[in-house]
């Protein structure tokens, strides 16, 4: 690999892994991956030179990326690491966290966040990382669900706690557009979605540079 980066994450030394969960999270998000696909397409359609698949989970945007584009990938679970293997032989594959990247400074060209920020625990942390790890050109690409307006928002904080617990740590009312603009990062381009039919979910899908000193 050209990029600093961590090791590819060594999967055949972790007999604990577990692959099928990885398969069962696949067939659960399912319903949602039809709107959600095309979405992510466009969110990495012109990225290249070394990017970051940030929260990559079992690896579904691996065949949406360029050719070009040197894909390095990092999630925590390990089990999803393990089936996102099956789906590629190209990617740089690690287990870290957003709040921790282990990768050098100025590493990468562009770094994609796909309904990511929703389920990490310390946002600004995590912000404050990718800022690190991108180069002085380099971009944050995000697609992520947010906290909607009106009443679907106010349902979106009762069912929260709950929610949180069985959808690995997710948070359906996350302002994540706030938290981009509080971080060392300027948003460059930002359009709202409504996506997935029960119940419709506000999506923002953007960008956002390095600001220059
Ligand atoms: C809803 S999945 C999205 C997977 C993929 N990006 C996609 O678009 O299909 C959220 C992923 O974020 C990962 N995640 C949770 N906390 C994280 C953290 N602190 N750092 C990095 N990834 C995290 C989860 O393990 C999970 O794989």
């Amino acid at each position: 690999m050209t990029a600093e980066s961590a090791e590819d994450v060594p999967l055949a030394d972790h007999p604990d892994v577990n692959p099928t969960r990885g398969q069962w999270y696949d067939r659960s998000l399912a319903y949602l991956e039809d709107e959600v696909a095309d979405h992510r397409e466009a969110l990495v359609a012109d990225v290249d030179g070394q990017v970051l698949d940030l929260g990559c989970g079992t690896g579904t945007a691996f065949e949406q990326f360029p050719e070009e584009a040197e894909v390095h990938a990092l999630d925590p679970e390990r089990d999803y690491l393990a089936w996102a293997t099956t789906k590629t032989d190209g990617v740089h594959l690690a287990a870290g966290q957003a709040e921790s990247l282990p990768y050098s400074a100025d590493t990468f060209d562009a770094v994609v966040c796909s309904q990511v920020l929703c389920s990490v625990d310390d946002v600004p942390t995590a912000l404050d990382e990718i800022a690190r790890v991108l180069c002085s050109d380099g971009r944050l690409h995000f697609l992520e669900h947010v906290h909607s307006d009106g009443v679907a928002g106010h349902v979106e904080s009762v069912l929260t706690p709950l929610w949180k617990r069985v959808a690995d740590g997710c948070r359906l009312n996350r302002d994540t557009l706030s938290r981009i603009e509080a971080s060392p990062l300027t948003v460059t381009d930002v359009e709202r979605l409504s996506l997935g039919r029960v119940p419709p979910t506000t999506h923002i899908r953007g960008a956002a540079r390095q600001v220059d000193d």
